[in-house]
Order: structure tokens, then C-alpha cells, then sequence
């Protein structure tokens, strides 16, 4: 197993290994002793899948444990959704030094986490993340949300869980999509750090050695989250080909995933990045070699114009200018500040 220390204000680890679902039940007793009761939230597929060994392994340290469970996908992170489980938190009486736990991919943890960070003025929460996608993403570093009409998360706070559990062996059980689909920020991780990990990654693509890669990118996460908790400057960088790829997704009504919108927009900012002259070509077509090894697109179908619509109300929009993460080699991205008389010419393909 290998601990990973995410140093924010009130700090926490992250393990990785393999069984640990199992062991949940210490591992959280340890950290909260007076806890009575717990709420596990997470959709159907993984409660059917995981729900009973996570509450069997939480029962035997005597919590008292109920199940939310929702439906899967994108639609349940709402303010619908957040109300309900608002609600069955204070029917359950639920207390401060109770705690929530999310069970599931990113839709699950965010959800969950913006319940725990708004019940009770904040009530403590674990994350137990299932894909691979909230393993190296999602669960790490305190951003919780929910979706609003008009846009992705655009309700959330910083709210950090006392504790994170991958394990290693739920990701067995992921379908290919949804693999993929995470890989395409496991790539972003390895154009950000370079050295070791992007050469491991353009050797063996998606079929990489998870016991060293999901480590390591939760350790470079850290690391920006620990410099930059409330994402005021360096943790941006960790958006790198987001900026376009929640153009493509919102474009797309969310049919484009979120890890194939990332790897297109990876792309198209590497290609941006080539032509103002911050990149080298070939170091552009390594990035863009990689991601088409892992099966992941590197163009979209949708033009620059329909994008610009939404990429101009992007959350990293400040007055006249758009902030973008730029990458002027393996291992080395840059953020630039782009007026957004300029974002037309400067994206162009
Ligand atoms: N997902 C990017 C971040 O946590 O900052």
C-alpha cells in the first residue's frame, strides 16, 4: 500500500493499494472515533457491486450504516439530488461527529462531498473513489459541486474529506469506457510532470502499471492542492486541456465524456501551442501519439465558433481575459492570460 499526504490545512492521506474496501471499517473507526452513524451515497451500479462489503466492513466497527443510493450519471449531480440527500441526512439525524462516505465515481463524490461541506455548516466525509478517473481526479484535493442549469459545477465549495481509499482491485470491475475515459487524465498528469511517467505512459498507453501510475499522479495532484488549496494560481495548471474540453462536453450536451472532450481539448491547446511558438512540433505529436495509443480522440467535430460561446463563460474566465494552460514542453506547462478579443485566433484550427 502506498500513503500519500495531501498537505492542506486540516491534511489527510490517501491510500492505494490493493483490498482496502475491507478495511474501511478501521481505517475510519481509527479517524472518528465518536462517529455513530454513516451515510454511504453512491449510484446503483457500484452499491450493487460494493455497497454490502463496504457496509459489512463499516457494521463490524459498529456504525450504524444507511445507503443513498442514485442513479448513475451526470444528471444526478443536481440541486435536486443535493436537496434529497440534504434531507435524508437530518431525517437520519445525522450529527457533527457522524460522517459521510462516497462510494463511487466523480458524480458520487461530488455530490456527497457538497452535502458534507454544507449539512450542519460541514460534517466530515471519506471518499471512497471506484474509477479511475476519481481515484487520480476527483476525490483528491476538496473540490465539491453540483451542476446548475446553466453549467457544470457551478454551485461547490473547498472542503476537504478526512480520508481517501483507492482501491485498486474495484478498478477490475470498470468497463473499457470508463478506463479509457480516466486515462485521458492520467495522460494530462503525464504531460504535466514528464520525465519517468510520460516515458512509462508512451511505452505501455492504457495498459500501464496502475501500482506506480495512480500513486504518482495522486502525488503530483498533492502537491499542486498543497501550494494552491483554493486554486488561486498553480493548482490551474492542473486543468491543463479542461478549458477546451468543458467547451466540447457543454457543446455536445454532455454525450462527449468528460476524458474524451480533456484529450481533444489536450490536443488542440498542444497544437495552439505550436503555432504562437511556446512548443515544439514534435513534442506536440509525442502528446498527440500518446493519446491516440489510449484510444482517445485528439480532434473534435465541433467548430472553434460553437466552442467559443461556452469557453467564454468558462469558471476560468477573469473580466477581458481567459486563462489557459499552455504547454511549452513535457513537463512544462505554463499559464497564460488570453484577452478574449485574442482566444479566436489564438485556438484556430
Ligand atoms: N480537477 C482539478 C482540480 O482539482 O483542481
Amino acid at each position: 500500500m502506498v500513503t500519500v499526504r495531501v498537505e492542506t490545512e486540516a491534511a489527510y492521506d490517501v491510500l492505494v493499494g490493493e483490498g482496502l474496501l475491507s478495511e474501511a471499517g478501521e481505517r475510519i473507526r481509527s479517524l472518528l472515533p465518536g462517529a455513530e452513524m454513516l451515510c454511504v451515497v453512491s449510484d446503483e451500479t457500484v452499491d450493487a457491486l460494493y455497497g454490502e462489503r463496504l457496509a459489512e466492513s463499516l457494521a463490524r466497527e459498529g456504525f450504524a450504516v444507511f445507503r443513498h443510493v442514485i442513479a448513475p450519471g451526470e444528471k444526478s449531480k443536481d440541486s435536486a439530488h443535493y436537496l434529497e440527500l440534504l434531507n435524508t441526512l437530518a431525517e437520519h439525524r445525522l450529527t457533527k461527529s457522524d460522517a459521510v462516505i462516497a462510494l463511487g465515481g466523480g458524480v458520487c463524490g461530488d455530490l456527497a462531498g457538497f452535502a458534507a461541506a454544507t449539512y450542519l455548516r460541514g460534517i466530515p466525509y471519506v471518499q471512497i473513489p471506484t474509477s479511475l478517473l476519481a481515484m487520480v481526479d476527483s476525490s483528491v484535493g476538496g473540490k465539491t459541486a453540483v451542476n446548475l442549469p446553466q453549467g457544470k459545477n457551478l454551485a461547490g465549495a473547498f472542503y476537504q474529506p478526512k480520508l481517501v481509499l483507492c482501491d485498486l482491485s474495484v478498478l477490475d470491475t470498470l468497463p473499457e469506457a470508463f478506463w479509457t475515459d480516466g486515462c485521458a487524465e492520467v495522460m494530462k498528469y503525464g504531460v504535466l510532470e514528464g520525465g519517468e511517467l510520460f516515458d512509462h505512459l508512451e511505452e505501455r498507453g492504457v495498459d500501464f502499471d496502475r501500482a506506480y501510475v495512480i500513486p504518482a499522479c495522486i502525488g503530483i495532484k498533492a502537491e499542486y492542492v498543497r501550494q494552491d488549496e483554493f486554486d488561486t494560481g498553480l493548482r490551474q495548471k492542473l486543468n491543463l486541456g479542461h478549458t477546451v474540453g468543458h467547451g466540447i462536453e457543454a457543446v455536445s450536451e454532455y454525450e462527449v465524456s468528460h476524458g474524451r472532450a480533456v484529450a481533444a481539448g489536450l490536443s488542440i491547446i498542444a497544437g495552439a501551442a505550436v503555432r504562437a511558438g511556446f512548443l515544439r512540433g514534435e513534442a506536440a505529436e509525442r502528446i498527440r501519439k500518446l493519446l491516440a495509443k489510449c484510444g482517445l480522440p485528439t480532434e473534435t467535430t465541433y467548430s472553434l465558433e460553437e466552442l467559443l460561446l461556452f469557453l467564454l463563460r468558462d469558471k476560468k474566465r477573469r473580466g477581458d481575459s481567459i486563462r489557459l494552460i499552455v504547454p511549452h514542453d513535457i513537463g512544462h506547462c505554463e499559464l497564460h492570460s488570453i484577452p478574449v478579443g485574442e482566444l479566436r485566433e489564438f485556438l484556430a484550427w
